[in-house]
């Protein structure tokens, strides 16, 4: 079978095809095959052969590459089928061979105790065409099945690739714009609420209004990127002003952090720099403060360069970001530090070559602990943000040992994720600040929170499926 699979899978037409081979052993091995509804307990091993692709362009050539991968591989198979990988249309011959020694025992518990014919009915089998659905907003097809039915046949096997796919699969991905459309118009109720803080600024508020009661701080981040015109890029610098009169007249311990392209750096660095400085100033007369968040590394040089004009022209409620996976980071934190900034360190959300960024997380890791520590010792004010425990009571050692004080630095962290080791730091009275972000353009950002973890993919499946 491995050399079959060898060959299988050197010209398959997606990346996302997948073989899973599942070793039975252990105890659940040894328990009886009619101890438990669950039989083939002796079997040794099973085979899912899961296909998964973007495009329905793609579907015939995946559906006939399946049909043939299977059969090369059926004259290992025994006689069984595996309860949990039924397709919705099979009864009898399928189900008697999934539940084995078990079917009529099964059969018979079920009619006592539910008045039922069917012997089992996983959760999954859900009818495809129930009233109030929308399937055909669900491309792609799987055989001119939608994507949801899709999802729910091959759920258990979805969820099982997604959480190996790579970040960097999933950032390409979300550059389909099918894909954009179809989470887009499902999303918020099926998962983004969970890392967007709702798509208005009343919702927000009462979300920022809960983490200030909690003893957390918060910042919020209208979402939308690479707004490609003035008219555009100056109607989200009025919005902005509109937020920061909010949040003072709310009270809330809230900040605001953008992004440059969505005030014109992705047309005009002027521009971008001219609607900052507004919000910038508008801040300051409101005592509060601006952090610039850092992009794509094609924006770093302009965004350093308007964070230094902003300082130079007298500027210090603003502050920016560094990302550690980029190689050039340690310089840019010593070309920064005489100005004494205020400096957002992160690993990095975004898709970057080898060229200029560590591929290796523990690389990444590693230049994070190294620029957090040169940043306080060379007198920067530090926000830590990560979800990363190990780095988090890194830098309170560091902290404690070198004497740097807790108004110095502190934790950020991102609405939606790990929310309880937000408050127990909270709780041990360190400065922990929540970046909360709204608005009705959250898909990329949710597609970097989806990278970030790949098991938050799982998540969301989940949740369209349970629909
Ligand atoms: P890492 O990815 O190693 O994760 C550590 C642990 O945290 C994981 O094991 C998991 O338990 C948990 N975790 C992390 N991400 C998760 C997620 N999405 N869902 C569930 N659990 C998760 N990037 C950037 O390029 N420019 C920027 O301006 C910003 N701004 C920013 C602000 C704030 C407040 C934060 C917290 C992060 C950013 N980022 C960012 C994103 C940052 O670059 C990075 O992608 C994420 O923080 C994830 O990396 P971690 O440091 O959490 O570590």
């Amino acid at each position: 079978m491995i050399d079959e699979a060898i060959v299988r899978f050197a010209v398959t037409p997606s990346p996302m095809n997948h073989a899973m081979f599942e070793h039975y052993h252990g105890a659940a091995a040894r328990v009886g095959v009619t101890d438990t509804a669950v039989p083939h307990r002796e079997a040794g091993c099973d085979l899912l052969l899961p296909s998964v692709w973007l495009d329905p362009a793609d579907t015939h050539a995946n559906v006939a590459w399946t049909r043939e991968a299977y059969d090369a591989f059926s004259p290992h198979f025994a006689d069984a089928r595996r309860l949990n990988y039924l397709r919705d249309d099979e009864q009898n011959d399928a189900v008697r061979s999934a539940c084995g020694p078990n079917y009529d025992r099964l059969v018979e518990v079920k009619r006592r105790r539910l008045g039922q014919r069917l012997p089992l009915e996983p959760e999954r089998r859900v009818a495809p065409d129930r009233p109030g659905s929308d399937p055909s907003r669900l491309t792609p097809t799987h055989n001119g099945v939608s994507a949801r039915e899709f999802l729910i046949e091959h759920l258990g096997s979805a969820i099982v690739i997604v959480s190996k796919v790579s970040r960097a699969a999933i950032l390409r991905a979300a550059e389909s714009d099918r894909l954009q459309r179809v989470v887009q118009g499902h999303g918020m109720r099926l998962g983004a609420a969970r890392f967007v803080a709702g798509e208005t600024l009343d919702e927000c508020v009462a979300v920022m209004r809960r983490l200030n009661e909690a003893g957390l701080y918060a910042n919020t981040t209208l979402l939308g990127e690479a707004i490609l015109d003035p008219a555009g890029s100056s109607a989200v610098t009025d919005e902005y002003a509109r937020i920061l009169d909010r949040l003072v007249a709310e009270e809330l311990r809230a900040n605001v952090a953008l992004k440059l392209t969505h005030l014109g750096l992705s047309f005009d660095e002027g521009a971008a720099y001219t609607n900052v400085e507004r919000l910038v100033a508008h801040a300051a007369d409101l005592r509060t403060f601006i952090r610039i968040d850092m992009e794509q590394s094609e924006y770093l040089d302009a965004t350093l360069r308007i964070y230094e004009r902003l300082r130079a022209a007298g500027h210090d409620n603003v502050g920016t970001v560094l990302q550690t996976y980029l190689y050039r980071t340690p310089d840019d934190l010593e070309r920064l530090l005489p100005l004494r900034p205020n400096l957002r360190i992160v690993k990095g959300a975004y898709l970057e070559p080898a060229e200029i960024a560590y591929p290796e997380k523990e690389n990444v890791d590693r230049a994070y602990l190294e620029i957090v520590e040169r940043g306080l010792r060379g007198g920067a004010y530090i926000a830590v943000a990560t979800h990363d425990e190990a780095i988090i009571r890194h830098v309170q050692a560091f902290a404690e040992r070198e004497n740097v004080g807790r108004d110095r630095f502190e934790f950020q962290m991102l609405y939606g994720v790990r929310p309880g080791l937000q408050r127990s730091i909270a709780a041990e009275s360190y400065k922990v600040l929540v970046a909360t972000p709204f608005g009705p353009d959250w898909y990329p950002y949710l597609m970097r929170r989806l990278a970030e973890r790949p098991a938050n993919v799982g998540f969301f499946l989940r949740n369209l499926v349970r629909r």
